[in-house]
């Protein structure tokens, strides 16, 4: 079987917790060689998912097939998979270079085997001259290292993540999903990762799967899942985003009309709304603009008053209200940071957009509350 084609299936697999349900109905497929992103917030059931490809946990329904295999009756062991778990696990008494021949012996590698494959892994995730260093002696990203080159050594033909960088430092950590991402093509091994951090979801991954509650809301490859979000979840955990409130007025050729608060909006939707219903208008901070003079054409204007700059370096963050929307808080970035212009709370300004900026979603899908918003994971 080459490139491309499904490597694991999962079908309509479940796990109930007593009353409670963490995984429902979950199907998805993973290409051989594909790096796919399980993305969503704490508690959706990442980790209980990934347990059960591996084969840790047995799913109360539904199948994993490595292969076109079912797994049921496969224990953990048997399965060529390669694991770097949510929490550390190095041998503390081991030093790197033993943590990476560990799965070797255990794996029953013949001895004059064993040191090329150590070098090689230790080589591969850049840790020469640290064979002999026990884990306390390494910095939190060696140990990581260490930790993927644990799971690599046997050549596994599947490699799982859970979160292996969710404890480094910002800058290290995005080096590191670089860094992974190099690997992973080198190798050509297939890799399911688990994050709820949306940049590393869209900087490592071909395919990302968006989680939440237990169930799937999205899965698609990256741009899409930023760009065409399926729902309002999905819009609003991605990117930073305002929600308005609304209610149809109007389907005609220029796009769907939105009555929100004293304001007609027009926007964008694949799915079919009629008059009356009940919506939730997503827009990114990144498509609302602070009109100056020379402006730039909008398709819809309003007029907005600051409430907060916030300097991010490259970028203001600005917090807005427009009196047309109510008390709903809206939020534009200014990347060009460096120029004079920069407003101050209270001033006066006129903001817009375009039509097919405003997405625009049934009220009553999984997400979060009317006007709330997602900062970014923990960036
Ligand atoms: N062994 C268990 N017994 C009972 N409940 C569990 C068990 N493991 C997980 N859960 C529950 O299942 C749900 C999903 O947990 P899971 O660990 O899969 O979440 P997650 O998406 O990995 O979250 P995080 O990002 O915080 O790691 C949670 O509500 C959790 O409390
Ligand atoms: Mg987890």
């Amino acid at each position: 079987m080459g490139k491309g084609d499904a490597m694991v299936e999962v079908r309509q697999i479940s796990r109930r917790f007593d009353s409670m349900l963490a995984v429902e109905r979950v199907s998805m497929q993973v290409r051989r060689g594909d790096f796919l992103t399980i993305l969503g917030p704490s508690g959706c059931g990442k980790t209980t998912l990934l347990r059960m490809i591996a084969g840790f946990l047995d799913p109360s329904e539904g199948h994993v097939l490595i292969d076109g295999q079912p797994m049921n009756d496969v224990p953990a062991y048997r399965r060529s998979i390669g694991m770097v778990f949510q929490r550390l696990a190095l041998f503390p008494h081991m030093t790197a270079a033993e943590n990476v021949a560990y799965p070797l012996r255990m794996r029953g590698f013949h001895r004059s085997e064993i040191p090329g494959r150590v070098e090689r892994y230790l080589r591969l995730t850049r840790l020469e001259g640290m064979e002999g260093r026990r884990p306390h002696e390494l910095s939190g990203g060696q140990q990581q290292r260490v930790a993927i080159a644990r799971a690599l050594s046997f050549g596994p033909d599947l490699l799982l993540l859970d979160e292996p960088l969710s404890a480094l430092d910002r800058k290290l950590r995005e080096e590191m999903q670089l860094e992974f991402r190099r690997i992973q093509q080198e190798l050509g091994v297939t890799t399911i990762n688990v994050t709820h951090d949306q940049r590393e979801a869209l900087v490592m991954s071909d395919q990302i799967v968006v989680m939440e509650g237990g169930r799937i809301q999205q899965s698609d490859d990256p741009e899409r899942v930023y760009r065409l979000p399926a729902n309002r979840f999905v819009a609003s955990f991605l990117g930073m985003t305002s929600i308005l409130p609304g209610v149809v007025t109007a389907v005609d050729a220029g796009g769907t009309r939105v009555r929100s608060g004293t304001a007609e909006l027009r926007g964008r939707t694949s799915i079919d709304l009629q008059p009356g219903a009940v919506v939730a208008c997503a827009i990114r901070a990144e498509q609302v603009r602070i009109l100056t003079d020379e402006g730039a054409h909008c398709d819809t204007t309003l007029d907005a008053v600051i409430r907060q700059r916030v300097f991010e370096g490259d970028r203001n963050l600005y917090e807005l209200r427009a009196p047309a929307l109510g008390e709903i808080r809206l939020y534009a970035f200014d990347h060009d940071a460096n120029r004079r212009r920069r407003h101050a709370p209270q001033e006066k300004v006129r903001i817009g957009w375009n039509v097919g900026d405003l997405l625009l979603f049934p009220a009553s899908e999984v997400g979060t509350q009317p006007g709330s918003m997602n900062q970014q994971g923990e960036n």
